[in-house]
């Protein structure tokens, strides 16, 4: 009887104290991945929330974390090196598009410097496949709905798309050049347990509870392809045992593809506040507000590319996946969020 096993293969996820690199590692890990898992653990938003992500991962013997930046080169390089890799998930990022406004540089550093020794990291260690996240936000201003990757992606609205756009651009070149089989995937709104405090479905929650009023940008008439953080890990992992094939014709010898990865079925800020009032019991104080700078009016995602490939079918409707929000949110963030005021306010005393 042969009592070999075959080893478990080795994955890279960066930004894996992230929302969707948190939940893709654990997922990772059951699937019987060894997971490497990378993150700054930075203060764009609480660094606490990123720790207890963490926290969740830890029972697992198959996850180990490195405090690192994937801006720092030589680090970068190490880990590649002896990591070992079977493939890499390249999630670590600057995201936000207010914020770019006011730190340009944030991005630069995480999203351009970063990518390029990711990019590096695997053209000196050859793996079986790159997935990275890119964004909706780099269809800018594009009117013509769903958004389809055939679509003219050329004119980003906001630094932040700026980056995404000319990480595919990077992924392009690094792949013609070298062969490295790579998938970026455009994710549209995710939200979900263990979401990211700066994104609508969990400000508007927040508001709602503690009693504030809910800015509703361009009246409320914006919409999202909100995405269940389920159908998302669902959907790289289906994707990752598939890298591109070699291209026979053409010009271009990139093993490159890019896809949308959303929900199909974009959702109006007025029906969404609904939704949450309904899953809380409580109505909103809603303010309407202009257009902000850098916004978009609607993102819509055609997933036809990533269900003829994966049979990608994205399940959860608003209204579930927004009732396991508001559960989380009062199980778990509420009360982790007291703690650290209770620890704040004794250290004070
Ligand atoms: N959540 C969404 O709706 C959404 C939509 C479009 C694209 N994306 C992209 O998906 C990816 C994951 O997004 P998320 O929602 O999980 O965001 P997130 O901010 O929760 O996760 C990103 C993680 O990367 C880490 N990070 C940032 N810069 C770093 C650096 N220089 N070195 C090491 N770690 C660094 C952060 O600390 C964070 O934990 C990002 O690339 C984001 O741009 C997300």
């Amino acid at each position: 009887m042969n009592t070999e096993r075959t080893p478990r293969k080795r994955i890279l996820v960066t930004g894996a104290a992230g929302f969707i690199g948190a939940h893709l590692a654990r997922r990772l890990t059951r699937l019987g991945y060894e997971v490497t898992g990378i993150d700054n653990l930075n203060h764009y938003y609480s660094p606490l929330l990123k720790q207890a992500r963490l926290n969740t991962l830890c029972d697992s013997p198959h996850f180990r974390f490195h405090e690192m930046d994937i801006a720092d080169d030589p680090r970068m390089s190490r880990l590649f090196a002896e990591g070992g890799f079977d493939s890499v998930v390249h999630l670590a990022a600057q995201a936000g598009v207010r914020y770019s406004i006011d730190n340009p540089k944030a991005y630069v550093d995480s999203n351009i410097v970063g990518f390029m020794n990711v990019l590096e990291g695997v053209r000196r260690n050859p793996c079986n496949h790159l997935v990275f996240a890119s964004s909706s936000s780099v269809y800018g201003a594009n009117s013509s709905v769903p958004f389809r990757e055939q679509d003219t992606t050329d004119h980003p609205v906001s630094l932040y798309a700026a980056t995404k756009k000319s990480n595919e651009a990077f992924a392009h070149a690094y792949s013609h050049l070298y062969g490295i089989p790579m998938t970026g995937l455009r994710f549209f709104t995710v939200y979900g347990p263990w979401g990211r405090p700066d994104m609508a479905i969990f400000k508007f929650v927040k508001a709602i509870l503690s009693g504030e009023t809910i800015q509703l940008y361009n009246q409320g008439k914006l919409s999202r392809d909100f995405t269940y953080i389920d159908d998302i890990i669902e959907g790289i992992v289906r994707v990752l045992p598939l890298p591109p094939e070699a291209q026979s014709e053409g010009w271009s010898a990139a093993r490159l593809r890019v896809l949308n990865i959303g929900n199909n079925r974009p959702v109006e800020l007025f029906r969404l506040v609904r939704v949450i009032e309904n899953a809380l019991g409580m109505e909103a104080i809603v303010n309407l507000a202009p257009m902000q700078q850098g916004d978009v009016y609607t993102t819509y995602a055609s997933v036809d590319g990533l269900a003829a490939l994966t049979g990608y079918n994205p399940a959860v409707p608003i209204e579930e996946g927004i009732q396991a929000f508001v559960e989380w949110y009062r199980n778990n963030y509420q009360p982790l969020m007291d703690e650290q005021e209770a620890t704040t306010q004794e250290s004070v005393a």
